[in-house]
């Protein structure tokens, strides 16, 4: 199968396509039409984003032109935001509406809590586990109330998760977005969210935009050349082949386009030498410390 048209089945029972594009610290009309341009050229037809990018407007105002351009409706992209941690709690509801407003799309997909912990709250204060359950509350109002389509979690650990689909669970969340690639993996939250039905969503595969090593690796490295591929597409086939979703940012036209073209298979040998590069090695915020 062209893995371009995978897709997951949300507990909406609507589908989010497995490959999207990150836009974490792609700023500026121009820059945001130029990369939205290119990637849906290249087949991308989902866009994640979240409100502490201050990108939401210019993603707007590109796809008043781009899905006319590319002959795409509304209805044929997914698009993503979060809850900054500043809004956790009953603003909630009023910070989805901020977002709609700022992409205006009508409606989002997918709207997510970003992180565990609530803006100028202590992280170890018990006061974070009662302003994210405030948070899921409102968010699944605002799902009645047509805003948003789905919703779920970022950065959720096992603990977290299970605190909100023991008390807070009228509604379960779609996905958790977490850190995610051969480096840095927990088995027990990914065994979690498939018994939940919750899909995972790794962000920071090709190792983030600090100075991760990650993509020069010896074995990444190695496995790229034995394949044909880049190091890059490696670390993307790698989640994707597991069915976790990839959201790959990228500026340059020739990795948006590379990160995208995945229809290859990782041998079995292979992917039990990347699994074996686990190290708990974490290249952005750790949730671990949030009560
Ligand atoms: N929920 C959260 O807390 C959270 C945290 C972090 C990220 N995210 C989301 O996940 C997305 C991706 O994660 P990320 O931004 O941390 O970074 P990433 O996708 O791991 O890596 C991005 C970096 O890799 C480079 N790159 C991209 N494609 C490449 C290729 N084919 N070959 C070589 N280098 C390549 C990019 O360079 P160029 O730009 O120069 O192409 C960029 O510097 C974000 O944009 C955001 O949407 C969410």
């Amino acid at each position: 199968m062209d893995c371009t048209n995978m897709k997951f089945q949300l507990q909406s029972g609507r589908l989010m396509p497995l490959i999207g594009f990150g836009t974490y610290l792609i700023t500026g009309d121009q820059l945001i039409y130029q990369v939205l341009d290119q990637a849906l050229a290249s087949g991308y037809r989902h866009i994640d984003t979240a409100t502490v990018y201050h990108n939401e407007s210019s993603i707007g105002r590109a796809l008043k032109t781009l899905l006319p351009k590319h002959k795409l409706k509304r209805e044929d992209i997914f698009i993503t935001s979060k809850l900054a941690p500043i809004d956790q709690g009953e603003k909630a509801f009023s910070a989805v509406q901020e977002s709609l407003r700022n992409l205006d799309c009508g409606y989002l997909d997918l709207y997510l809590i970003h992180w565990p912990g609530a803006g100028r709250v202590p992280v170890d204060s018990e006061e974070n586990r009662k302003l994210r359950s405030q948070s899921w509350a409102s968010l699944a109002k605002a799902v009645n109330a047509g805003l948003v389509k789905d919703i779920g979690v970022s950065n959720y650990t096992v603990k977290h998760l299970n605190e909100l689909l023991a008390n807070d669970c009228g509604v379960k969340p779609s996905v958790n977005q977490v850190e995610w690639h051969p480096k840095y993996y927990q088995t027990d939250l990914l065994n979690l969210c498939r018994r939940e039905g919750i899909l995972l969503q790794a962000y920071s595969s090709l190792g983030g935009t600090g100075n991760s090593n990650l993509l020069k690796d010896p074995v990444v490295s190695q496995i790229s050349t034995l394949l044909g591929k880049s190091p890059a597409q490696v670390l993307l086939r790698w989640a994707l082949q597991q069915n976790i979703c990839i959201i790959p940012k990228a500026r340059s036209a020739e990795h948006i386009k590379a990160n995208i073209d995945l229809n290859f298979v990782i041998p079995n040998e292979m992917m039990t030498q990347l699994n074996n590069l686990n190290s708990n090695e974490k290249f952005a915020w750790n949730p671990e410390v949030v009560a």
